[in-house]
């Protein structure tokens, strides 16, 4: 029976027959003894096996080269060497699949993460990809532990949608219609009848709109799940297909909304602190020297809150120098909003109660006639990690922003009909989960935290 490597290296039990299965990091030693150090994926740590070479030939070892994968049954032993605590001393070794070297682009050197990405199907081979994928594994579970422990319901909204949750943005349509030849109605525009849904469908940019029909039942859901924007940015933080986390609320105002993503934020940095030590110690070493400090610090420290206007007169005040304009209304950038957090609080910001210009029409309007009940959570080195806001619960003034907006209501009936049944005051928030992977691997592009990242032009694997 195989044992992963990750309990292998905490076993005691030496002298008993052990057999592990993995992917050859190096193999080094002499004309005697060589010394394979073997991973499966299981623990960013590697555990060495010792092979005698006469005991198998020189020839049959030939093919055990960095990447090949084999299947190794031996004895479980103290390890002489520093810092490990067992290896195996080789009894038996099939070789399941060689890597020739003269092609296997994957060396022992270093690669680039450029490089690594033009190789996404076998970039989870290394400890830096490996680290973070076993890292974002840890986070997903501790999203669904967090919720689940307050009793919160994991809701699954739609990924095909007919309607736009934000009033804006691109969206990436969905059809089966023959786009060589696209049926048209009588006044020549696409006849979206003929199409699968009777209708022009979309992929989802969010889950909140119908997420929100279930926290009016259910009380206290949340979504996660893939969410898509066709939005031509091509930033170190945006993917055209990535993962978002959407609680939802009933009863809660802003006040309490703030409350939970921030208990929320700092208990899963909290979490991957203690359940991914060996992953992080090692992104830091390599890639990010303050990583552990700051996310010590963010679990432990309060998050700043002010308002859009406060945020907007300190950046207004300072002598930096930006390149997009800062002026009541704008719409801040990320610029702005790591101003005030790296610079000005030097700490986690909740900004609330932006113009309601640029903010979207579902959210609860200000008596002020100007802003409306928004909040983003800004952090360290990422910017807006977290949208939410408190929703408009009455149902003349969502219908008068509405109609302001222009928007058409029949694909969003259903949506304003929760205000005319038994509506309530309710907020909710988005997390965009690989903004969160980027803060705990403290990594730099969000292409490098997704196993296959979809970004313009680039849609392989
Ligand atoms: O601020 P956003 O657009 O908010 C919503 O979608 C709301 N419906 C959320 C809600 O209130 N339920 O997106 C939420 C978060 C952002 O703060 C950001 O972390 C992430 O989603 N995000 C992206 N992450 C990666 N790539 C993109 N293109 C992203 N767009 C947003
Ligand atoms: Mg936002």
């Amino acid at each position: 029976m195989k044992t992963k490597i990750v309990d292998l290296l905490q076993s005691k039990a030496f002298g008993t027959t052990v057999n592990v299965k993995g992917w050859v990091r190096t193999r080094r030693g002499n004309k005697a003894v060589n010394f394979v150090a073997l991973n499966d994926g299981s623990t960013i740590n590697n555990i060495q096996i010792v092979i005698d070479i006469e005991k198998f030939g020189e020839e049959y070892l030939k093919p055990i080269t960095t990447g090949a994968c084999i299947n190794v049954t031996g004895l479980l032993v103290e390890s002489q060497g520093q810092g490990q605590s067992a290896e195996i001393q080789a009894q038996e070794i099939e070789i399941y699949g060689t890597a020739d070297p003269a092609v296997y682009p994957l060396q022992k050197k270093g690669h680039t993460l450029e490089f690594l990405r033009e190789i996404a199907h076998l970039r989870p081979r290394t400890n830096t990809f490996g680290a973070i994928f076993r890292i974002r594994h840890h986070m997903a579970y501790a999203i669904h532990k967090f919720f689940n422990d307050k009793g919160f319901f994991y809701f699954h909204t739609p990924i095909l949608t007919g309607s736009d949750a934000e009033g804006a943005g691109s969206m990436f349509q969905a059809t089966t219609l023959n786009l060589n030849s696209l049926p048209k109605t009588e006044d020549g525009k696409i006849d979206y009848k003929e199409d699968f849904f009777g209708k022009m469908t979309n992929l989802t940019v969010s889950g909140q709109l119908e997420g929100e029909l279930g926290a009016m039942a259910l009380g206290e859901i949340y979504t996660f799940g893939p969410t898509f924007r066709a939005e031509n940015s091509n930033t170190p933080r945006h993917l055209a297909e990535f993962w978002m986390i959407e609680p939802e609320m009933a009863f809660y105002e802003i006040k309490e909304n703030m409350d939970l993503a921030e208990e929320f934020l700092q208990y899963l940095i909290k979490y991957a602190l203690e359940h991914c030590k060996d992953d992080i110690d090692f992104l830091c070493n390599m890639y990010d020297k303050e990583l552990v400090d700051r996310l010590n610090f963010v679990v432990s420290n309060k998050f700043v809150r002010l308002t859009y206007t406060e945020g907007v007169k300190i950046l207004e005040a300072s002598s930096k120098k930006f390149e997009y304009p800062v002026f009541w209304g704008a719409d801040l950038q990320s610029e702005h909003e790591r101003y005030l957090v790296e610079e000005h609080f030097k700490c986690p910001v909740i900004l609330t109660d932006y113009p309601k210009e640029i903010k979207s029409f579902y959210m609860k309007q200000n008596n002020d006639n100007k802003t409306v009940r928004a909040m983003d959570v800004l952090f360290p080195k990422i910017g807006e990690i977290i949208g939410g806001s408190q929703r408009e619960e009455n149902y003349e003034k969502l219908m008068n922003r509405v109609n302001e907006l222009d928007m058409k209501t029949e694909t969003l009936w259903w949506y304003l009909e929760t205000r005319k049944f038994g509506t309530a005051p309710h907020s909710g928030f988005g997390l965009g989960f690989e903004r969160l992977i980027l803060f705990i691997t403290g990594m730099s592009n969000i292409r490098d935290v997704i196993p296959f990242p979809r970004t313009p032009n680039n849609a392989e694997f």
